[in-house]
Order: structure tokens, then C-alpha cells, then sequence
């Protein structure tokens, strides 16, 4: 079941970094694969390789300085609040994580409940967190990947929607194993917020359904 849209969706990427997710995401919106409408792309580090992209491609920048929040006992609440007022104000209907390196609060996880993603670079449950390629190396895995999940509470937890796979080979460095799986983030991340856009995304508890009431979770395996 497809559903279309008379408006792009509205989304609001948060982004810390170099954005190469961002920079995936807009050139499929400009090559028309995705329907959506990128509103603001906000970050909590001014320096945000991500703004930059935003400025290049006309989509709205906005730096959100976390310092003014610092020090105070709800801080991390308090900024979340300024965040979400942005992010209403710009009637942001789905807000994507993309190398967001900050804690999200319940503030903008229950304002955004199901309506919020992030793109994780393994296999979760696998290895949340950080320097997760390294995890998967050295515990020796065969396989690493990523995730694209709804947001909740806990840090890379939330529903699954698109995981993709890549192989771990025996000469792999981080490094190397983190470029392939970034090609990979830069195709199923796109490809979960068409599928959202498109209304084709059913949340049952952990479980998320394309098309259908049934699982049809999509499993990926790239070719190296
Ligand atoms: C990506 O690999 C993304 O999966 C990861 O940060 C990188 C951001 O790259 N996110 C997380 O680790 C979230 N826990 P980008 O700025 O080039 O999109």
C-alpha cells in the first residue's frame, strides 16, 4: 500500500559531524527517489560539517548552542525543549538523527514518537554506542552493518525498520570496515524516510511492518 502525498514530508535532520547521511539524504530528495522536504538541519556544534551541506544545497542551518543549557540539573531536558520548539516551528513532521552525537531526551522522543530516526553503523541490538566497528572486529564477527531504527529512550534501541549487512573480512581495520558500511547507511537511510514518506510503516511494540500487519522486515546483504 503506497499512500501519496499532496506535500513532501517535512523533515528536520539533527546532525553533529561531517553529515555524509545528510548528504545522501539530499541528493536523493534532488534526484526525486525520496519525497520530502528538508526544512532544517540542526546541530549542536556550530563547526558541524553538516551545516556547511545544508547552506550549499539552500536548506536552512541552524546552530543550537548547547552552553546556555550547561550546569543547570536538566540541562540535557532543557535544551531538547529549545530543540523541539525549532523543530515545531518548522512543522517538522519526521526528524532524522544522522550522526547526532547527543543524548536524546523524552522531551523530543514522546513529541516524536515514531516519528523520529536514527542510523546506527551496526547490527543492532549489537554493539550500541561507540567505536562499534572495532567491537565487531574484535569479537570477531563475520558480519557488521547498520541499522535504521525509530527512536526511543534508550541509546540505539527503538524499533528496527531497514538493517543492511556487509561482510567482515580478515584484513578489515575500522576504518575500512566503517567505508563499507557508509555506503550502505547512505542507501537504506534514504530509503527508510521514502518508506515513512510514503506511509508504508506499521509500529507493533519492537516490530515494524512494511506494508503489511505481518513481519516483512528487509534484510540486506551487499555484495563486497
Ligand atoms: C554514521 O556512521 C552513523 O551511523 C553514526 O555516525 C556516523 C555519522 O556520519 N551514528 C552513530 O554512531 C549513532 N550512534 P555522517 O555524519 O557522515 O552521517
Amino acid at each position: 500500500m503506497s499512500i501519496s502525498r499532496t506535500t513532501p514530508l517535512r523533515v528536520a535532520v539533527l546532525a553533529s559531524g561531517r553529515g555524509s547521511n545528510l548528504q545522501a539524504l539530499i541528493d536523493a530528495i534532488e534526484a526525486g527517489q525520496v519525497q520530502a522536504r528538508i526544512v532544517a538541519v540542526i546541530s549542536n556544534k556550530k563547526e558541524a560539517v553538516a551545516l556547511e551541506r545544508a547552506r550549499k544545497h539552500g536548506i536552512k542551518d541552524l546552530f543550537v548552542d548547547p552552553k546556555p543549557f550547561a550546569g543547570r540539573p536538566d540541562s540535557r531536558e532543557a535544551y531538547d525543549r529549545s530543540l523541539l520548539e525549532v523543530l515545531q516551528q518548522h512543522e517538522t513532521e519526521l526528524v532524522l538523527l544522522a550522526g547526532y552525537m547527543k543524548i536524546v531526551t523524552t522531551v523530543l522522543v514522546n513529541a516524536y514518537a515514531n516519528r523520529m530516526m536514527n542510523i546506527h553503523p551496526s547490527l543492532l541490538p549489537a554493539f550500541p554506542g561507540l567505536e562499534v566497528q572495532k567491537k565487531a572486529i574484535d569479537w570477531g564477527c563475520k558480519l557488521a552493518g547498520c541499522t535504521v531504527h525509530f527512536v526511543t529512550e534508550g541509546v540505539d534501541e527503538g524499533p528496527i525498520i531497514i538493517q543492511a549487512a556487509v561482510p567482515i573480512l580478515d584484513a578489515d581495520t575500522p576504518e575500512a570496515l566503517a567505508a563499507r558500511i557508509l555506503v550502505q547507511e547512505h542507501k537504506i537511510y534514504p530509503r527508510a524516510v521514502q518508506l515513512f514518506a510514503e506511509g508504508r510503516l506499521g509500529v507493533d511494540g519492537r516490530r515494524v511492518f512494511i506494508d503489511s500487519a505481518k513481519p516483512d522486515g528487509e534484510v540486506i546483504v551487499s555484495a563486497v
